[in-house]
Order: C-alpha cells, then sequence, then structure tokens
C-alpha cells in the first residue's frame, strides 16, 4: 500500500497537563507531518525531518488545520441512536419509558444491522474513532456491531447488556443464557482484528444476585475484557439499588462483592457518592465515566471530578449517548466546562483535549496503540478546523494562542470542526 504523508499543525499529548501553561505535557509542531503506513503512524515531527523519508508517499496538506488523535468515547448505547432526544423524565421512567421499548427492537438483526451503519457513519463524522458501547440484550445487536466495527477496521469495544429483571421479559435474559451468550460474543469477537469486549451488566437494578455472579464469573474468566455498569446516576435510582442488595452497604459495595472491580472496569455517571466509595475507586482502580450531556439531560446532578481525582481516582468522559445529546465530545467538552465550572472546577482545554485522546485510552489501558499521534501507534486521527462556522470566525480573528484555539474548539465546536477523520490510515470523507 502507498504511504500517506499528512501535512499540518500537529498536536498530541504525553501526560495530563496540571495547568494551562504545562508546556511539556504536549508536542506542538506549526508545520508537522505524520507519515501513514499500512494504518500506523510510521513517523510523526516536522514535515522538514519526516518529508525525506516519504518518498513515493501522497501528501495531503491540512494546513491551517491541527492534527490530533482520534476522539474516544468511552461509554454511549448503540441502540439508543433513535430515542436521543425523548421528552422529559429522569432516568428510571426515561429507561421505562423509552429505553427497553426501543432497544427490544435490536432483536431483530436486520434493524441491528441497519442502526449499526448509521451509528457508525455519524461517530466517525464527529471524529470519535474509538468507542465503549453497550448493544442491547440480544446477541445479534452485538454481532452487528462488531462485524460493522471490523468492516471498517475500527477499534471498538463493546458487549451485550445482561439484564434479567425489573424490565420487560422482551429485553431479559437469564443468568445462564447472559453468561453463555457473553461467552460466545467473546470467543467470537475479543482480540478479532481490533475488536474488544466489555462484559456489561447494565446495572445492579437489572441484574439479580445470580446474574451478578455470572458477570463477576465472566470478568474472572476473561481478564482482557473490560467490565462496564452504571453507578449512582440519580437518588431514586441509588435508594432502589441498595434496597435490592440490603446487605451491600452502598451502591458500589454491589458491584465489589461480586468482585468487579478492577483498573478494566468502566462506572457510568459515578455523581452520588460516599467517601466509602470514593476510597474504594481509588483502591481498585475501577474508572469512573462523566457524561455531561446525559447528566443535564436526565438531571442526574453534577459529576465531582476534582473529588475523585483529589483521591487519586483517574476519571473517563463520554458521551452516554442516548441519553447524552450530543455525539461530539467537543460538546461534551463544552457541558462538561460548565457543570465543573458551577462547582468552581475547572476544565482547561489543554487537559480537555488530553482527556478526550490520550486520557480515555489510558483508561481504556490502550495509550501505546492510540490516543496519542506517537509513532508506532495506531493511524486513528482527527483534522479539526476551529474557522469552520462563521461564529467561529468571528471569535477566532481574537484568538492569537493555541490555547484560545482549542478553547474555542471546545466550546463552540461540534461536527462542523471535524474536517476529516482517518481510520487506520484511511480518510472517511471524500477530499474537499
Ligand atoms: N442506567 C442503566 N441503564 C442506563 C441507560 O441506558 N442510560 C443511562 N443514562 N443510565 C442507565
Ligand atoms: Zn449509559
Amino acid at each position: 500500500m502507498t504511504d500517506t504523508l499528512l501535512r499540518g499543525r500537529i498536536l498530541t499529548f504525553h501526560r495530563a497537563p496540571e495547568n494551562s501553561a504545562d508546556n511539556s505535557a504536549y508536542s506542538y509542531i506549526e508545520d508537522g507531518a505524520l507519515l501513514l503506513r499500512n494504518g500506523m503512524i510510521a513517523a510523526s515531527g516536522a514535515f522538514d525531518t519526516i518529508a525525506p523519508q516519504a518518498t513515493g508517499a501522497r501528501v495531503t496538506d491540512h494546513r491551517p488545520h491541527l492534527l490530533m488523535a482520534g476522539f474516544i468515547d468511552t461509554h454511549l448505547h448503540f441502540p439508543q441512536a433513535q430515542i436521543v432526544a425523548s421528552w422529559g423524565s429522569q432516568l428510571l421512567d426515561w429507561l421505562n419509558g423509552y429505553v427497553f421499548p426501543e432497544e427490544a427492537r435490536f432483536g431483530d438483526p436486520a434493524h441491528a444491522t441497519a442502526i449499526a451503519t448509521r451509528f457508525f457513519d455519524v461517530l466517525l463524522q464527529h471524529g470519535t474513532t474509538t468507542a465503549v458501547a453497550y448493544c442491547s440484550v440480544h446477541a445479534a445487536s452485538a454481532d452487528a456491531y462488531f462485524s460493522e466495527a471490523a468492516r471498517r477496521n475500527m477499534r471498538m469495544i463493546g458487549g451485550k447488556v445482561m439484564m434479567d429483571r425489573n424490565a420487560p421479559d422482551i429485553v431479559c435474559d437469564t443468568p445462564q443464557s447472559s453468561y453463555d451468550e457473553t461467552t460466545a460474543l467473546i470467543r467470537k469477537w475479543h482480540g478479532q482484528g481490533r475488536a474488544g469486549y466489555a462484559v456489561s451488566p447494565r446495572f445492579a437494578i437489572t441484574s439479580t444476585p445470580e446474574q451478578m455472579e455470572m458477570a463477576g464469573a465472566l470478568a474472572a474468566e476473561n481478564p482482557g475484557c473490560h467490565v462496564q455498569t452504571h453507578l449512582s446516576e440519580n437518588r431514586e435510582e441509588i435508594a432502589f439499588a441498595t434496597s435490592l442488595y440490603p446487605d451491600a452497604g452502598d451502591y458500589l459495595h454491589i458491584y465489589d462483592t461480586y468482585g468487579l472491580l478492577s483498573d478494566k472496569m468502566l462506572l457510568g455517571h459515578a455523581i452520588h457518592l460516599s467517601d466509602r466509595e470514593v476510597a474504594s475507586l481509588a483502591e481498585t482502580g475501577a474508572h469512573p465515566v462523566f457524561c455531561p450531556t446525559s447528566n443535564l439531560f436526565l438531571g442526574s446532578g453534577f459529576f465531582n471530578d476534582a473529588r475523585l481525582r483529589g483521591a487519586g481516582v483517574t476519571n473517563a468522559i463520554a458521551t452516554d449517548i442516548g441519553a447524552g445529546t450530543s455525539y461530539s465530545m467537543l460538546q461534551t467538552l463544552n457541558e462538561g466546562y460548565k457543570i465543573l465550572q458551577v462547582q468552581n472546577q475547572k476544565l482547561h482545554a489543554l487537559r480537555a483535549f488530553d482527556w478526550i485522546t490520550r486520557g480515555n485510552a489510558d483508561v481504556l489501558g490502550l495509550s501505546d496503540k492510540i490516543g496519542t499521534l506517537d509513532a508506532g501507534t495506531e493511524a486513528d486521527i482527527v483534522v479539526l478546523d476551529a474557522w469552520a462556522t462563521p461564529a467561529m470566525q468571528l471569535r477566532m480573528d481574537r484568538a492569537e494562542t493555541l490555547d484560545e484555539e482549542l478553547f474555542v474548539l471546545q466550546i463552540m465546536g461540534d461536527d462542523r470542526a471535524i474536517a476529516q477523520t482517518y481510520v487506520a490510515g484511511i480518510p472517511q470523507k471524500p477530499a474537499a
């Protein structure tokens, strides 16, 4: 395959920036280049240094745009793509009124396949090259998801939800069938190409203790897999979950009882936590996932990033489509900024862009493969245009620094600011 040389301004992170002056946390090259070969970044640096190594390469000049690692969305629901923006209620009513009936439709493999195609198109339009998704309870929905990811050679993680109570029969499995189907899906997909499996008990409310045991067994038998669930999103949910597990003491301890807590675990929301729960997250290395647009949409509450980080916990950030209202990780940062702002916490632009790239990759244990523009990593790349709309152009006339440009993208950007997305070195949009 011919090599490709991308020219443009390059920004990549080495660690989480501590403040907006933490210049050693990242590399920024004004006239940079990436040499792409066989789906990987073969070389990364100044254009003058890289170009001589690129004889015969096809050159794409993205100047004046900014090249960054593709965005990583660590929590969303593939079968909820058609219920984004469903009116009115808070978590439990919203699940019963919209989510469970919608997810029931994914028992039909043809429907799951049709939605998967459009779902992946939308992710890429928003610059998201890796995502961690819940599929429906049906194995067919996970097959549709992973088949589409494989067809596009995307590094995607997902799993069928396990749920055996407090939901209509049509979206329930049983402890044994959830174990058997998850095991079969792991054998079929985990580690095939770029796919990774996440064992996915939906949350304590929709799993019996018997099913939680099965989830624990699956996690123990498949230590390379992630585990994902929901935690402490909403007060009513917490009261219900803890009433179903009266011996647990607190919500997080339910998952702990079944051996689910580890650094492979992603816990969506994690808003209303006791000191004991925060300490347990820090001790086990499990990762809360901040879902700003979802938390505002469902009125769930304000994620306390500083408290968790201060305790030594590493947080992820995500859209949570379909309670989340935008696929854009830029819009997710925008709303995340505001949620932290009302708590007198700050999400400065350098940290924000590290978070949706290297930071989320690090949470997933994948920062050697994705999340940076380092040579030797996979060529998932996003091209950002801070002048994408008239309003952004007006604002950018007064922007003087990289930090200001990034903040404009963080607050005003969305899919219109994604000039191009590369998956394993392949551009996903026709060149303009
Ligand atoms: N808790 C359990 N399931 C869900 C879901 O699908 N969305 C959200 N936001 N919270 C959940
Ligand atoms: Zn969720």
